[in-house]
């Protein structure tokens, strides 16, 4: 991770890590595919993973490749009991 959810922790530590740390690494925290490809391209990563932008996006790999608005995850389901904010978002097909 390369923040944290309360933003309290902002400083690069993806860099340090990298430097010190040969084995695979995979960033995650607010990336957007454009940036994502960028840090692998860069050799800064070796891959991203996406948690909330997947919350919110089911069909996400869908919507990055057509070039789609994404859905905004909602923090205030993040965590909660039941189906709310984990199975309801729309995907590309719903929304049309
Ligand atoms: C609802 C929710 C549940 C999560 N549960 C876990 C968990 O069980 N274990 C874990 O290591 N990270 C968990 N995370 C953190 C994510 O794996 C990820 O590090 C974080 O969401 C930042 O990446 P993102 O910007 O791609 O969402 C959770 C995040 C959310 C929003």
């Amino acid at each position: 991770m390369r923040s944290d959810f309360f933003q309290q922790q902002s400083g690069d530590v993806m860099t340090p890590i990298r430097a010190a740390y040969k084995g695979v690494m995979i960033g995650n925290m607010g990336y957007t595919a454009a940036e994502a490809e960028q840090a692998i391209a860069d050799g800064k990563l070796d891959a991203v993973a996406f948690g909330t932008g997947f919350l919110a996006n089911p069909d996400l790999p869908a919507r990055i490749k057509a070039g789609a608005e994404l859905n905004q995850p909602n923090p205030a389901t993040f965590y909660s009991p039941g189906p709310a904010g984990y199975t309801d978002y729309p995907s590309l097909a719903a929304a049309q």
